[in-house]
């Protein structure tokens, strides 16, 4: 066998496809919809704010001259979520990618962390990503095939202290993937998650000035740095791909080598 029938490069085209990407308004979400955009897909971004979304969705559409649009709605509601779905399929008539990239983290001690934060947290993480799932599966389902991705965490894969609501919710999202990926495979849907390391997004902001967070990031990744937006786009583009055929319930970390240890 030669290489010279293998496909390659060209894999990673997605071209006239169509994704759906919750949290697409702003950081990893974005971030990994510009990936997908430069790839050549359509993309649409779902988020709660609706001005936040439709300026995204603007600015993809300039930048890479494919159909970006927005769609406003809060992914622990089931109503919205298929709501969400219905958009897509009137906008595009398909959904071949949901990246499911819309998250929450609550920190805190846990006898400072309140009940109502870890209910938060899990709704949105767990139960929000949970019904996005659900929402996109029959029509993949019928069109024989498509690509689930979820956004999980190092902290998913190991422990940090005071962050309860959030470890807890990503292991929960570890193990989804993998249940899920296990279900869909034989209908050619293929479900993986990224487990990011630290990325200085919104969801940082608040502590990455400290010089706690600061030591953090240098002594618990390899490279000793904060990731950049560009560094999550590879990981999104390959799991959207037909290079991607194989992937069934994987974790894929981009975390500087935090959990290579
Ligand atoms: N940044 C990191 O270092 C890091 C590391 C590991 C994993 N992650 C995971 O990566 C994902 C993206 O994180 P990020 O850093 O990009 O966060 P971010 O910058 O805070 O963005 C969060 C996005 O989620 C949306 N969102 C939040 N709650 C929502 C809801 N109920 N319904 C619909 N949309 C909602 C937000 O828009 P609205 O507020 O307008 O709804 C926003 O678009 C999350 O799942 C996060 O846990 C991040």
């Amino acid at each position: 066998m030669t290489n010279e029938k293998l496909p390659g490069i060209n894999q990673f085209n997605l071209s006239g496809r169509a994704a759906i990407i919750t949290g697409g308004s702003k950081g990893l979400g974005l971030a990994m919809a510009a990936g997908l955009a430069s790839a050549g897909a359509n993309v649409m971004l779902v988020n709660r704010n609706a001005d936040e979304g439709a300026a995204a969705a603007e600015q993809l559409s300039i930048d890479f001259g494919i159909e970006a649009i927005s769609f406003a709605a809060d992914i622990t509601d089931q109503a919205q979520t298929e709501a969400m779905v219905q958009a897509a399929m009137t906008a595009f008539g398909r959904i071949d990618i949901l990246i499911n990239s819309a998250g929450i983290n609550i920190r805190g001690p846990i006898d400072e962390v309140t009940p109502d934060d870890f209910r938060q947290v899990m709704d949105v993480n767990i139960n929000g990503t949970w019904l996005c799932c659900r929402a996109v599966t029959p029509i993949m389902k019928q069109a024989g095939g498509g690509k689930i991705i979820n956004l999980a965490s190092t902290l998913g894969l190991v422990g940090l202290a005071n962050r309860t609501p959030y470890t807890a919710s990503k292991g929960a999202v570890v193990q989804m993937t993998r249940g899920l990926g296990l279900e869909l495979a034989p209908f050619n849907i293929n479900v993986n998650a990224i487990c990011p390391g630290p990325f200085l997004t919104e969801m940082n902001l608040s502590i990455a000035h400290t010089d706690e967070a600061k030591n953090f990031v240098v002594g618990a990744t390899a490279l000793g740095r904060w990731a950049e937006l560009r560094e999550i786009q590879g990981a999104a583009i390959f799991l959207a791909s037909d290079a991607a055929t194989y992937m069934v319930g994987s974790m894929l970390t981009v975390d500087g080598g935090w959990t290579a240890r």
